[in-house]
């Protein structure tokens, strides 16, 4: 993860810098730092633990103005959160350099350079890059060979950036399974691990390809692949918008994603339904021909959106008429696998830039699939840019580290999928033409569900003082709880588990006790009875119950089950009971007083393996 901004300019490029980390403070919130060449030619550098604000502060204490200049900010991975472990790191005052991604041969290199004389000044991988950059440079004729001659050496995963204060007209940079992005500009140009960090001064961009090392001057860019050989890459014009903005009236960009899901779901659905179906265009060229072909579908993806994938295989089996697996994506990426006969890989994110589902999207490519489609938020991004197929979710900036709008929108997408796949496997006209109705009609009953937000905020106080809590669902609605028991510990730090209710007499009803509360997410399905009997098991056994259930389910409040009621629905039920878990979790985080937007040890986007 960590994210990085870096500039060559005649003017000073600091505030550059810092408003670029702002942009990126989603990748990791550790601790940010800055270094410049200023004006008596040194090496000037100011790193603060916490947040890019920490820095800021410290910035205008101490102004650092320099027309070259590089910054970060850090997900620790090798090293606490602390200054000394704060990027950018230096070798001997001479090189400074940030970076993104694991050095997996770290320990080894770090002995062979301490017994060359370098001295280490911190606990991270990434000072092994510094010293041996600066290592090589002593019998190379640039510091752009040096990296190369680096390059060679290092194993693992990097993006990085170095700056020499020898040569301060210039940047080099290197990619090899960590992204970058050359950004443009008019007699300056800039590098970063995301273009969001650099649209406020160029539109234009070019991604590194893996491999690449690349030099940056203010007037001239030269790019050279893992051969070494020049390359030319294209220069892609960028209508990505940051659009991260206020909160408006919310307390928290969570509150606010939350609140913004029917219009999300209404802007992923536009133009893309007819009467009686999904329109082909909706995934991209081509995608009718291989949909055409597809009898199975295998799914890869993490976290939450590792959970949008897993209410898409009981969709996909139970009206696709396509068998489906779902794996999560650092388990896929290092096993052996079978590729079963016409199978399409479906990669789901967010980001699209999550190392894990990038990895086995590339792994997938190698295996023989029939084709890649990506169901994604961002636009440019590698997963996109690397599958053959796209489906954009149009959820609109998700700045919460906590996914919300993105993962609803993802179920939108996966839904539309399951009808474009479905209508060649036996699924009728008149069966696609309810299910298009209730995607038509979706964001009118997420709006009915947010109207429940009081009632959640009343139950909310009931959870603070809990440190543990069970969810159950079951079917589609098992990886709901997931969701939900992710969503409370993610930003409550409330122990949370989810089961699939049938698995309770199994282990899970030993935990049951008046301390352990039970949230239960409780359609009316065709699954609704056996619920019911696992309710009963729980109540049995002195459980306390909150059952987000259909009014037509028939629960009752009483002495030991709280019943919140939800507007009906059917198979989109998945989508809508979402819903009050966000809420109930968002709520129990106030009453904590939690970072809900920046918990603690998470970051947005997860670019390290
Ligand atoms: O960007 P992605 O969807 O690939 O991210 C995957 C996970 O890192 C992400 O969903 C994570 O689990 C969220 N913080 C959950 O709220």
């Amino acid at each position: 993860m960590c994210g990085i901004v870096g500039a060559v300019a005649q003017r000073d490029v600091v505030e550059i810098l810092v408003e670029g980390l702002r942009r990126l403070e989603y990748r990791g919130y550790d601790s940010a730092g800055v270094a410049v060449v200023n004006n008596a030619g040194e090496l000037q550098r100011v790193r603060r633990l916490g947040k890019v604000q920490a820095l800021t502060d410290a910035l205008s204490e101490t102004p650092t103005p320099g027309g070259t200049g590089i910054a970060h900010t850090r997900w620790a991975t090798h090293g606490e959160p602390s200054e000394r472990n704060a990027h950018p790191h230096l070798s001997n005052n001479d090189l400074a350099v940030v970076h993104n991604g694991i050095i997996e041969n770290h320990a080894a290199l770090r002995r062979r350079l301490e017994e060359a004389g370098y001295r280490f000044d911190s606990d991270t991988d990434t000072e092994v890059i510094a010293h041996l950059v600066h290592y090589n440079r002593q019998n190379t004729a640039s510091l752009l060979e040096a990296m190369q001659a680096t390059a060679q050496e290092l194993e693992g995963a990097y993006g990085t950036v170095l700056l020499d204060r020898a040569d301060p007209e210039r940047l080099v940079v290197a990619r090899s399974g960590s992204p970058l992005v050359i950004g443009l500009g008019i007699g300056e140009n800039f590098i970063a691990s995301d273009q969001l960090a650099l649209l406020p001064v160029t539109r234009r961009f070019i991604f590194l390809e893996e491999g690449d090392v690349a030099e940056i001057t203010r007037s001239d860019v030269r790019i050279f692949d893992k051969s070494g050989a020049p390359v030319e890459r294209e220069i892609h014009e960028s209508t990505a918008s940051y659009d991260a903005g206020d909160k408006g009236p919310y307390r928290h960009y969570m509150l606010k994603e939350i609140y913004e899901q029917p219009q999300a779901v209404a802007n992923t659905l536009e133009g893309r339904l007819s009467e009686t179906g999904v329109l082909d265009e909706t995934f991209g060229n081509g995608a009718t021909e291989l949909f055409k072909q597809v009898k199975h579908v295998q799914i890869v993806a993490c976290g939450t959106s590792y959970h949008s994938a897993m209410v898409a295989r009981y969709w996909l089996e139970c009206f696709g008429g396509v068998s489906c697996n779902v794996e999560i994506a650092s388990e896929f990426r290092y096993r052996k696998s079978y590729v079963q006969p016409n199978s399409l890989v479906v990669t789901i994110s967010q980001s699209g830039e999550t190392a894990d589902t990038l990895a086995a999207l590339r792994l997938a490519k190698d295996l023989g699939y029939l084709g890649s489609l990506a169901i994604c938020n961002v636009a440019g991004s590698s997963l996109v840019r690397e599958s053959d197929l796209a489906f954009m979710t149009r959820a609109g900036a998700e700045i919460g580290v906590a996914s919300t709008k993105a993962f609803t929108t993802q179920l939108v997408g996966l839904a539309m999928l399951v009808l474009a796949i479905g209508k060649y496997n036996g699924l009728s006209e008149d069966e696609q033409h309810g299910m298009v109705l209730a995607l038509k009609n979706l964001p009118g009953k997420l709006d009915e569900t947010l109207e429940l937000a009081s009632q959640i905020e009343e139950l909310a106080e009931e959870f603070a003082d809990k440190h543990h809590s069970l969810f159950l669902g079951r079917g589609e609605q098992y990886p709901i709880a997931m969701e939900g028991a992710l969503k409370l510990k993610e930003i409550s730090y409330i122990h949370a588990e989810a089961y699939a209710a049938g698995e309770l007499k199994h282990g899970p009803l030993a935990l049951i006790d008046a301390d352990m509360p039970i949230i239960v997410v409780a359609p009316n399905n065709d699954l609704l009875e056996k619920l019911k009997s696992n309710v009963e098991e729980v109540r049995a056994r002195g459980g306390i119950l909150y059952v987000f259930a259909d009014s037509e389910a028939h629960f009752e409040s009483d002495a030991t089950m709280r019943v919140i009621n939800l507007p009906h629905t059917r198979w989109l039920a998945p989508i809508l009971y979402t819903i009050p878990l966000q809420l109930l979790s968002y709520y129990v985080a106030i009453i904590k007083g939690t970072d809900v937007d920046q918990p603690r040890n998470l970051a947005k986007s997860v670019t390290v393996e």
